[in-house]
C-alpha cells in the first residue's frame, strides 16, 4: 500500500524528537566537564542543524520494525553528538577556519580554540557511551550492543570521518583525481551517514539483507550528500546557507571544482536513484527514506 507523505512535517516532528534527546545528552555531558568547555559544547549542538543523521538513524530503526521511544533517540542522538564535533573541529582556524555556522557565529569565535577542542574530543567518548546505554535499554544483546558502538566509531574513525577530514586538507590547493574525491567524500561525510542508517537496522534487528540494503542506501546517499554541499558552497549565499561559502576561497577539491556543476548534478542524482533502488531491491516499504534521498539533493542548504 501506498502512503502519502509531507516530507516537511515529517522532517519537523522527527527533529523535535531529536532536539530534546540532544538537551538530555548536553545536560549529562555537561555535568561531567568544566563549565567553560560545557558552554562550548551547548553552543555547538544545541543549533539550528538539520539532524538528518538521526532521522536517518531512528527513520531506518522503525522501517525495520523498531518502535521509537526516548532510548531509540537518544540512540540515533549520538550520531548528531559526533557531527556536531566534527563541525566544531571542521571550522577551527587550523581546520577551514570559519566563523559562521548554522547562522550564527562558530563555537571558537565565542568560546575560544582551546575550549572548542576541549569540548569537541569531550563529545567523541560520550557519543559511544551514549550509543551502548541506548542499544542497551532497546533491548539489544551485548553483542549487538558492541556492533552498534563499533560501527559509530569506525566510522567517526581514521578509516571513516577522520581519515577523509585529512584527506580534504591535504587536497587544499591539489587537484584530487575523481577516485581519490570518491574516497574524500565517501569518509568524510559518507562514513557518518551509513553508520546512521547501520545502527537505526541494527538497533531494530534487520535481517542481513536488509541491513546489507540499508548499508548501501546510506553510502549512496551520503555521496549524493557531500555533492550537495559542494554545489551549495559554489551556488549559494551565506543568508540562506547559514554558513559562509569557502571552497574556492580555500581551493578544496570538490565535486564542483573537478566535474562542474552540471556534471556534479547529475552524479549526484544517480547517487539517489542508486539509493532508492536499493530499498526496492528488498521490497522495504519506507517513503520516508525515499523522500529523504531525493531531499539530499534538492534542499536549499
Ligand atoms: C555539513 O553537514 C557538513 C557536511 C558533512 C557536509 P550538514 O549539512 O548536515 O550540517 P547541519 O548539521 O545541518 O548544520
Ligand atoms: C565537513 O565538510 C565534513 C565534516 C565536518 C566531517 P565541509 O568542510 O565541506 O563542511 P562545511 O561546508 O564546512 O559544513
Ligand atoms: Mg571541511
Ligand atoms: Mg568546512
Ligand atoms: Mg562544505
Amino acid at each position: 500500500m501506498t502512503r502519502t507523505l509531507d516530507l516537511q512535517a515529517y522532517l519537523s516532528a522527527e527533529r523535535a524528537s531529536v532536539e530534546r534527546a540532544l538537551a538530555r545528552a548536553v545536560a549529562r555531558i555537561a555535568g561531567m566537564i568544566d563549565p567553560d568547555a560545557a558552554a562550548a559544547l551547548a553552543h555547538g549542538v544545541l543549533s539550528d542543524g538539520k539532524r538528518l543523521r538521526p532521522i536517518l538513524c531512528s527513520t531506518a530503526y522503525r522501517a525495520c520494525g523498531g518502535e521509537v521511544s526516548d532510548a531509540s533517540y537518544d540512540l540515533a542522538a549520538s550520531l548528531e553528538l559526533v557531527h556536531a564535533y566534527s563541525l566544531m573541529h571542521d571550522d577551527l582556524p587550523c581546520m577551514d577556519d570559519a566563523e559562521l555556522r548554522r547562522g550564527r557565529p562558530t563555537t571558537h569565535t565565542v568560546h575560544g580554540e582551546e575550549v572548542t577542542m576541549r569540548a569537541g574530543a569531550a563529545l567523541i567518548p560520550a557519543a559511544a557511551a551514549q550509543a551502548w546505554r541506548s542499544a542497551v535499554a532497546l533491548g539489544c544483546s551485548t553483542a549487538r550492543a558492541r556492533a552498534v558502538v563499533g560501527a559509530l566509531l569506525e566510522a567517526a574513525g581514521a578509516g571513516g570521518m577522520v581519515g577523509g577530514q585529512w584527506i580534504d586538507l591535504e587536497g587544499e590547493g591539489a587537484a584530487l583525481g575523481s577516485e581519490q574525491l570518491d574516497d574524500l567524500h565517501r569518509r568524510k561525510t559518507g562514513a557518518l551517514l551509513t553508520a546512521s542508517l547501520r545502527l537505526g537496522s541494527l538497533a531494530a534487528g534487520a535481517m542481513p539483507s536488509v541491513l546489507t540494503a540499508m548499508e548501501r542506501y546510506g553510502a549512496a546517499v551520503g555521496l549524493a550528500f557531500q555533492i550537495a554541499d559542494d554545489i551549495l558552497d559554489a551556488t549559494q549565499p551565506a543568508d540562506v546557507l547559514g554558513k559562509n561559502p569557502s571552497d574556492a576561497l580555500l581551493h578544496k577539491s570538490t565535486y564542483v571544482s573537478r566535474h562542474g556543476l552540471a556534471a556534479a548534478r547529475r552524479l549526484g542524482e544517480e547517487q539517489v536513484r542508486q539509493a532508492v533502488g536499493e530499498l526496492r531491491g528488498v521490497r522495504l516499504d519506507a517513503p520516508e527514506l525515499e523522500a529523504i534521498a531525493r531531499y539530499v539533493m534538492t534542499r536549499s542548504r
